[in-house]
């Protein structure tokens, strides 16, 4: 792996996971399906979920707005759709990260199209910094720079999911 800073380690992510989990019972008494979002959010969606003490439903869907580069071409594709109707029920969009927010914002903006009866949203980074359109994820694990990040789920050119810290890929990114 090329040289790489760590920003968040796995115990700091740990502890504010489970925060997260613990909020998200408190906020949604009746349960909620989370929709994770692929392929970024499935360790995050894994380890926020065990925290949530309430009746949650799983759904999944899949976007695509980076190739292997570092920087948004500006378009979202769906690549996988949702299994079950969400009519009436109430949503949490489980995001790895808002970057530009075009993923988030184009995510929305189909869900809501679909009635929901409340749709939230929750992202374990945040990088304001980087924000081309206006949208606020309602739940955010950390807010982080703007640098390259990897691991816990996110990639770069497919790589470093698997690590157990969020670290900063300096070189990855094309400025
Ligand atoms: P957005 O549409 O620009 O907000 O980007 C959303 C998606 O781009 C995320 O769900 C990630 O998959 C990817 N992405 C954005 N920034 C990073 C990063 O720093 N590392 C890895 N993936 C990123």
């Amino acid at each position: 792996m090329p040289d790489h800073e760590i920003l968040l380690d796995e115990a700091t992510i740990r502890k504010r996971v489970a925060d997260l989990g613990r909020q998200l019972s408190v906020d949604h008494p009746d349960g909620f399906v989370a929709v994770g979002v692929l392929k970024g959010s499935f360790v995050f969606l894994a380890d926020l979920l065990r925290g949530v003490d309430l009746d949650v439903e799983v759904e999944l869907i899949a976007t695509m707005s980076y190739g292997d580069d570092t920087r948004s071409s500006g378009h979202v594709r769906l690549l996988m759709d949702l299994q079950r109707n969400i009519r009436d029920r109430h949503v949490l969009l489980v995001e790895d990260i808002v970057d530009t927010g075009r993923t988030l914002a184009y995510l929305l903006k189909l869900l809501e199209q679909r009635s929901p009866a409340t749709l939230k949203t929750c992202t374990l980074l945040d990088k304001p910094s980087r924000r081309e359109v206006d949208v606020a994820p309602d739940y955010v694990g950390f807010e982080v720079p703007d640098r390259f990040v990897v691991g816990y789920g996110l990639d770069h050119a497919g790589l470093y999911r698997n690590l157990p810290y969020i670290a900063a890929l300096d070189e990855a990114v094309d400025a």
